[in-house]
């Protein structure tokens, strides 16, 4: 009903259907006012539009795992200096060539975001963040020297940096490091271990991309009573698309760099239940830090699955996710049996010593289920992980609305609105960058943003696999990761 009442932005391809048979005057004229209305910046010139408007008809080129190992391969092959040099360049070519394609395709998405959410001003900054990077990756000269592969490594870096993203990891900060992970500590961490030479203080701000996506979905709703965010399941699948292909640049652009400067790429052996205890001692710091304590967390893993191969950060950052919706719900649910909400103190200074009342343990469940090459070759490894507790469900009737972006039934303990809680991650960023990390991450939000579940399973998927979540309103929830083991499969990583 609301899709027909609002109309959504004309898309570019029926734009340029629609120039086939009429002037090609006519149709760049929509097609730049349509711009500026998403754009604010300077940059957003005629010429660099119509650019942006032919990548965007052209299809990137899909890769597959074993395309980004070839290049690790290939790297690690060759014996002197100048041959690796030359598989860099190649590298770095093929990036020049592919990311502005990616870039505009992200441009042309946010430009369609429908019922006016492309010039909700959040929206319009992550628009501008893009056409920057769009213009500074296509006007590259060329790469054909060692000279210039350094210069857009370096200008990779610059925007992976500028473009950062979601969340914290609070924990092994000092271990653990990638170069597209969407937890900003590690990212932080290496580029001020490895190039000094790349100034930080002359960022003017932060951007974090999903975050500020959401914010522009809340303002989209502000601006248009008309608008609920939860019942546009519409205006979701426009935002899982941009962050599809976010993603997809991110790990093109993340694997070459790490692979030039670490020699390892994105993919890598995982040990899944290790990551997966990692993510589960992060989730209870946030949750003792919000409710005094936490569920005790039980990982069930008896056959300890070694060789898998996959992105270790992602599975880090969707299992977190996971948990940290179930500690949730199970210290809401039963606030008795756990502490009541205090920042300042941990449970066992404040229960006292009178108390002589028998403490009930809720604990959290992991299972991991594992299923191995056997009768049909062709069959990918995959494993799936179910975390199980029992924090009250989810009412039936909110089941679909728990995938929407922006959707939340969380209220901040300290009574900050969401706008101040987006803010806040904004700002806590920013102390990351004066170099205060730990401390910035420990203050980032534990829930109530309202994107966890829909960024991991759109993670999830990214891969070929799933993550699914059943519940029984009153008693408990079971979310189901699925994984697939990467090198095992065939279907193309980046789209
Ligand atoms: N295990 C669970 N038990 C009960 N409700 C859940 C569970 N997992 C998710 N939910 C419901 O789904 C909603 C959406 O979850 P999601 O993780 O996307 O957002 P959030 O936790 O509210 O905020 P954030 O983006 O900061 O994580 C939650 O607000 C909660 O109502
Ligand atoms: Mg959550």
């Amino acid at each position: 009903m609301l899709k027909r009442i609002i109309s959504p932005a004309i898309p570019l391809q029926r734009l340029v259907s629609y120039g086939r048979h009429n002037s090609q005057g006519l149709i760049l004229w929509k097609y730049n006012r349509a711009c500026r209305r998403v754009s604010t910046s300077s940059l957003a010139t005629p010429g660099l539009l119509r650019r942006v408007q032919s990548d965007a008809l052209k299809t990137p080129i899909a890769l597959t795992y074993k395309d980004l190992e070839a290049f690790s391969d290939k790297l690690h092959a060759s014996k002197s200096s100048e041959e690796q040099e030359k598989v860099l360049i190649q590298s770095a070519e093929f990036l020049r060539q592919q990311v502005p394609i990616r870039l505009a395709h992200v441009l042309v998405a946010l430009q369609n975001l429908p019922y006016g959410a492309n010039s909700a001003p959040s929206i319009k900054k992550v628009y501008d963040l893009y056409l920057e990077s769009y213009e500074s990756c296509s006007n590259f000269p060329e790469i054909n020297t060692p000279e210039l592969e350094k210069g857009f490594a370096d200008l990779i870096l610059t925007r992976l940096k500028e473009h950062l993203v979601v969340r914290n990891s609070l924990h092994n900060i000092n271990k653990k490091y990638s170069w597209f992970t969407p937890h900003f500590s590690p990212f932080f961490f290496i580029i001020k271990k490895k190039l000094n030479d790349i100034s930080f203080e002359n960022i003017s701000f932060l951007l974090q991309i999903v975050p500020h996506i959401c914010m522009g979905l809340l303002e989209t709703a502000e601006q248009n009573p008309m608008i609920r965010i939860e019942e546009t399941p519409y205006l979701n699948d426009f935002v899982d698309r941009i962050c599809h292909l976010r993603v997809s640049l991110r790990i093109l652009l993340g694997h070459h760099i790490q692979v030039r400067w670490s020699r390892t790429g994105v993919c890598k052996d995982t040990d899944v239940s290790a990551y997966v205890e990692e993510a589960a001692s992060d989730a209870t710091i946030q949750c003792e830090k919000y409710f005094g304590e936490a569920p005790k967390v039980n990982i069930n893993d008896k056959r300890k699955q070694k060789h898998f191969i996959y992105i270790p950060e992602h599975l880090h950052h969707i299992s977190y996710e996971l948990l940290k919706n179930s500690m949730r719900a199970v210290c809401e649910t039963h606030p008795n049996d756990l502490k009541p909400i205090d920042i300042r103190r941990r449970g066992k200074e404040e229960r006292g010593k009178g108390s002589k009342k028998k403490k009930k343990v809720h604990k959290l469940n992991i299972l991991f289920f594992f299923k191995k090459k056997k009768v049909i070759v062709d069959t990918p490894q995959t494993v799936t992980i179910k975390i199980a507790d029992k924090g009250g469900g989810i009412p039936r009737a909110d089941m679909e609305k728990i995938w929407l972006y922006s959707y939340t039934t969380a209220v901040d303990p300290y009574g900050r609105t969401r706008k101040e809680l987006f803010e806040l991650l904004k700002k806590e960023a920013q102390q990351a960058l004066n170099r205060d990390i730990l401390m910035a991450l420990k203050n980032t939000p534990m829930f109530g943003l309202g994107y966890g579940l829909p960024v991991a399973r759109l993670y999830a998927r990214y891969y070929g696999g799933d993550c699914e979540i059943f519940s029984v309103h009153g008693y408990g929830t079971d979310a189901y990761l699925h994984l697939n083991d990467l090198s095992k499969s065939k279907s193309p990583l980046i789209l």
